[in-house]
């Protein structure tokens, strides 16, 4: 009778230790696991073959992501002077961009800089900020190039709109400070210029746009019939 007792009590704990293991997140004993388990790495799976022991790796240096292009001028003294002096905007002076330019600016810019651009935005009037400049402020004398350069990597008290606006956008907005800069300081209008069919290459750097002029001269410019110039796939993944 007790040595029965003593079995019971044994088969239990034994039962008990054995259901016990089990992991309730890891799958339950696999019969055969065949293709149970994936051959390949993992997505950000940890493991000993990679240098940083882990499969997800930084891209290689030098890699463009799609639908963006690096900014050549770096964010120092020099490089802003050099954007200030030769960068030039792209786009041509079109309604339509100036339009886009408008809209965004209104979203971006005037809470700091005002409507009219002479720095009187509403943060400004609130005294949240202080040192927003007037668009026509002598001594900064802005260019199209140095309105990019300055919304690409900020200046001070003012932040970066690189990660917010896409080249494009940038270029756009930069027509419209500068068509502000026109009526603070009493410049007569400046006048549209046509829509061009052929898409308007977006190459921030003169570096890249003389490579790329090269190339399209070479094979993706063609006039057709009407002497209307067609540029094909050069600027289609840009942005
Ligand atoms: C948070 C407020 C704020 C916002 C928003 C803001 N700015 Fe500024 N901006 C400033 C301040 C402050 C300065 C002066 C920076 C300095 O010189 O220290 C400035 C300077 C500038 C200058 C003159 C730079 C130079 O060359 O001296 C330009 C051009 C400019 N901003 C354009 C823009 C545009 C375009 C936008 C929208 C995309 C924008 N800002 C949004 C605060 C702002």
């Amino acid at each position: 009778m007790r040595s029965l007792f003593h079995k019971t009590i044994a088969l239990f704990l034994l039962g008990f230790t054995v259901v016990s293991c089990q992991d309730k997140d890891d799958p339950n004993y696999q019969y055969m696991p065949d293709m149970y388990e994936p051959v390949s790495y993992e997505t950000y799976g940890e493991y000993k073959v990679f240098e940083n022991g882990q499969e997800a790796k930084l891209p290689v240096e030098g890699t463009v992501a799609r639908g963006w292009m690096p900014y050549e001028y770096q964010n120092n003294v020099q490089d802003a002077a050099e954007a200030k002096a030769n960068l030039t905007n792209p786009l041509p002076y079109t309604e339509d961009n100036l339009n886009e330019g408008k809209q965004l600016y209104t979203i971006y810019c005037a809470v700091c800089h005002g409507d009219k651009g002479a720095g009187k935005g509403i943060l400004v009037e609130r005294e949240k900020i202080l040192g927003v400049p007037s668009y026509d402020d002598a001594g900064r004398a802005i260019t199209e190039g140095s309105v990019y350069h300055v919304m690409y990597y900020g200046l001070n008290n003012m932040g970066s709109y690189a990660s917010q606006t896409s080249i494009e956008e940038r270029w756009q907005i930069t027509h419209y400070v500068m068509s502000l800069k026109d009526q603070l300081e009493g410049n007569p209008e400046r006048e549209f210029e046509e829509e061009t069919s052929a898409k308007t290459n977006l190459y921030p750097s003169k570096a890249d746009a003389d490579l790329y002029q090269d190339a399209g001269e070479e094979d993706s410019t063609m006039e057709n019939e009407n002497g209307q110039e067609t540029a094909n796939n050069q600027t289609e993944t840009q942005e």
